[in-house]
């Protein structure tokens, strides 16, 4: 297990540049296999959740070339091999070869996904999608069989806009026979980048941004190209950064309009940038306000930035809340953070009270999922003292480079194994 060791104290200037979307590439490359032969995927980040991918698809016989920030995938002999439970358990993502290998074959066999341990995170509507359009799913304790002679496009209405059974539903939809359409679809930028990808193989795909899709498979597809848009969560955690060390910190990478609700929060609180063209300017705040913030389904202010945001508000002056409205275990980090010296109170699973300003101390914490360990990551940036964070592998499954990025920037951080 890898530690990650900051002294904290140092601002943060420079230029630090945003790398590919975890949450986009994550679902592209197994959606790769639905191209004719082959698919280039551009700005892919180096992280843990790729790698593992990666396995599984040189499992089902994919060649893959990593050329720069560049996968070159070649599917065209790929075999309908059964995914172990040892690998679909490394991360969230391995659901998404559920549609891709439905739509491909007609059949997948695959063990329930793994993830960040922050809530039940159930695939119920993935699987109800996956019967709607005419496959009959079999699960014995952990595992999926789920098998259709011909899928037939439908009308489907998800009781929730889950980002994953959005994007796995219309994985699957391209391999059906007519046409899907997707009710109260999620709106999520990821949605986005994995349709562009699907259009330019030649499939249909209709509304994706909006909270109805519609898809239309294709009968001759072609080959993939897309790239992968930069990562929201890992903007906003920079950005959060710079709120709390930024001297002139330069962010390159924007997409504004990814990341309007923390941009807005931050205004509230105090917080001033500039952004010109991709890039974003941020310095240091010094008088932070207070503020309830609510995390909802995009473009609402995103789960995934609640714990880095966390951090933030204990510099804030007097009480927060947070209300976690989409996992119920999302709290975790908040142990170490007090153990730095922070106030926070979990007043109930979806509950969160901050009370600052506080100064926080360096000790030793535990990353106990991604965001958490990102939120820590930034309570050693701004504590005095040196911070350890244990198992700091959770970290490396979602931020690209992190510690040489922020080095670069003159944080003093190190990486041991
Ligand atoms: N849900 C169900 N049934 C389902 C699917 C989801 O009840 O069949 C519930 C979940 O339990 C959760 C909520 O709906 O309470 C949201 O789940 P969603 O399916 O939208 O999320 P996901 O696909 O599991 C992706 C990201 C998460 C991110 C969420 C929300 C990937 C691989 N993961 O998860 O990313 O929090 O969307 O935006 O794309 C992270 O990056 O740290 C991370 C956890």
């Amino acid at each position: 297990m890898s530690k990650i060791t900051i002294e904290g104290g140092h601002q943060l200037s420079g230029e630090i540049k945003i790398s590919g979307a975890k949450n986009s590439a994550v679902a592209l490359l197994p959606a790769s296999i639905l191209a004719n032969k082959k698919s280039v995927i551009y700005n892919v980040p180096e992280i843990k959740d790729i790698d593992y991918l990666i396995k599984i698809m040189e499992l089902l016989n994919c060649k893959i070339e990593h050329k720069e920030d560049a996968l070159y995938i070649d599917s065209s002999e790929i075999k309908n091999i059964p995914i172990p439970e040892e690998l679909s358990v490394q991360m969230r993502a391995s659901y998404y070869f559920m549609g891709a290998l439905l739509a491909k074959f007609g059949h997948v066999e695959i063990s329930f996904p793994g993830g960040c341990n922050i809530g039940a995170r159930p695939i119920d509507i993935h699987i109800k999608g996956f019967e709607e359009l005419g496959a009959k799913v079999e699960i014995n304790k952990n595992r999926y069989s789920i098998t259709a002679k011909k899928l037939i496009g439908k009308k489907i209405y998800f009781d929730f806009p889950s980002v994953g059974a959005t994007i796995n539903i219309m994985l699957a939809a391209t391999g059906a026979e007519g046409t899907t359409i997707i009710e109260n679809a999620a709106m999520e930028p990821e949605i986005v980048n994995v349709a562009s990808f699907l259009i330019n193989m030649g499939f249909k795909v209709r509304g994706a941004g909006t909270k109805r899709i519609e898809i239309e498979g294709c009968p001759k597809v072609k080959d993939g190209v897309i790239e992968v848009f930069p990562d929201r969560i890992e903007c906003g955690t920079f950005v959060i950064m710079g709120a709390l060390l930024g001297n002139n910190l330069k962010i390159k990478g924007i997409i504004k309009e990814h990341i309007e609700a923390l941009l807005m929060k931050l205004t509230e609180i105090g917080v001033k940038y500039k952004i010109e063209e991709d890039v974003m300017t941020i310095s240091k705040c010094e008088n932070i306000k207070p503020t309830y913030i609510k995390t909802l389904v995009f473009p609402g202010f995103p789960t995934d930035l609640q714990q880095p945001m966390t951090t933030l508000l204990t510099q804030a002056k007097g009480k927060s809340i947070i209300e976690e409205t989409l996992y119920e275990n999302r709290f975790k980090n908040t142990y170490d953070l007090n153990r730095m010296g922070a106030i926070t109170n979990v007043l109930s699973l979806h509950k969160l009270e901050i009370t600052g300003p506080r100064k926080l101390k360096g000790t030793k914490v535990i990353a106990t999922d991604l965001r958490g360990g990102a939120s820590l990551l930034i309570a050693g940036l701004i504590a005095e003292g040196t911070t350890e964070i244990e198992s700091c592998d959770v970290i490396l499954r979602g931020y690209s480079h992190i510690t040489s990025k922020l080095k670069s920037i003159g944080a003093k951080i190190e990486i041991t194994e």
